[in-house]
């Protein structure tokens, strides 16, 4: 059934919402208005991406990001859930574990986060949280982690979703495994590049096994060193992961730009997905500071099947709509991307015909 809806978004609409958070969960349970943002954002048979929601208590970082491993979560979900099929949307869930980016505050009872390895990571501009240092993880204590990623891809089911976006990007914990910037282990999980991508495709699996192939995407940049998360050799990364997702047969993999070196900072640079799209057999989706020239020409040259917007979808709730009218923007304002209001720098973005 998905496999038809992915061929569907292939020939009738290519723009995607990136995954967003938004620190608008309070106490990590998605909150009604999140009904409105994600339906604004709906169009017939287009693909949504919603904002990276934890799958357990250790997993957090931010201040009011949702979760998805309590009842109470899955619940406050399907009304949202609800709006956007109502629209004719596919939604998929991104489901992350943050990892060393987070301090005792944010963890059960006051414990350090955890990674891969015990460096510290110093505090990144744009970023209002001090990191606590990490502590290692046990090598018998991972497969909770992979069970972890598992039981939030069946609650992300049970809460209506198409299916789920792992989140093996930005820094986060699976990238702190595979990126051998932060990566220091020496048992399995360390050292060469099968060990360091382990940990992710063994939740890959895990995923798979629980929900099926058809309703797996997982994201990745192995080009940017977001959170201190670089890696000495991307390219290889980038195709050993491609090569190693081909195996289990998920729907698709959304890579982000190697221009992105950082979430939002573009810069010129040499290196190119293409490689890594053409290794990937399913549906290859790629992020990172498009536009719709630049999206316009990604697919047509075949760089990509499907492109996700990020910044544009947050202050254009129509921007499937306005690439087909070739239609003005509104601009993102980027103060208000992440304060807790319900309303402001969410859902009040004007549609195209209010526009002045
Ligand atoms: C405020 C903000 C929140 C973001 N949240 C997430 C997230 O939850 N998960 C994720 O994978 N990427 C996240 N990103 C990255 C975006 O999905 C996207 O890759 C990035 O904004 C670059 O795309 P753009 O140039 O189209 O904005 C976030 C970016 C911003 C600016």
């Amino acid at each position: 059934m998905l496999v038809f809806i992915i061929y569907v978004l292939v020939v009738f609409c290519r723009v995607v919402l990136a995954p967003l958070t938004r620190q608008r969960s309070y106490g990590n349970v998605p909150q009604p208005h999140a009904i409105l943002y994600y339906s604004q954002r709906t169009s017939n048979g287009g693909l949504l991406i919603a904002e990276a929601a934890g799958v357990s208590d250790t997993a957090q970082g931010y201040p009011d990001t949702p979760g998805i491993w309590t009842t109470e979560q899955v619940e406050a979900w399907k009304p949202i859930v609800d709006a956007v099929h109502a629209k004719g949307g596919v939604f998929f869930c991104q489901i992350w574990h943050v990892g060393r980016v987070s301090n005792t505050g944010f963890q059960p009872n006051g414990q350090a986060p955890i990674s891969s390895s015990d460096k510290p990571l110093t505090p990144q501009i744009g970023i209002d949280v001090e990191f606590t240092p990490p502590r290692r993880l046990r090598t018998d204590e991972i497969p909770q982690i992979v069970n972890d990623f598992r039981l939030a891809a069946r609650n992300a089911i049970e809460a209506g979703f198409d299916g789920v976006e792992i989140l093996g990007a930005n820094g986060y914990l699976l990238d702190q495994f595979m990126k051998n910037q932060v990566n220091d282990r020496t048992d399995e999980y360390g050292g060469s590049l099968e060990n360091r991508c382990r940990f992710s495709l063994e939740v890959v699996e895990a995923v798979v096994n629980e929900i099926g192939a058809d309703n797996v995407g997982i994201r990745l940049s192995p080009f940017a060193n977001c959170m201190e998360s670089g890696d000495s050799d991307p390219k290889a990364l980038g195709l050993y992961m491609a090569n190693s997702l081909n195996k289990y047969g998920i729907l698709y993999c959304h890579m982000v730009e190697p221009r992105m070196k950082t979430v939002g900072e573009k810069c010129a640079c040499p290196h190119s997905l293409v490689p890594i799209g053409k290794a990937f057999n399913g549906t290859f989706i790629v992020a990172g500071g498009f536009d719709r020239e630049d999206g316009n020409n990604a697919v047509a040259e075949g760089r990509a099947d499907l492109i996700a917007f990020g910044r544009w979808f947050f202050a254009n709730p129509d921007l499937p709509k306005r690439f087909e009218l070739n239609a003005p923007l509104n601009k993102y304002n980027g103060e208000t991307f992440c304060i807790s209001d319900p309303v402001i720098g969410y859902t009040d973005y004007p549609f195209l015909e209010t526009t002045a």
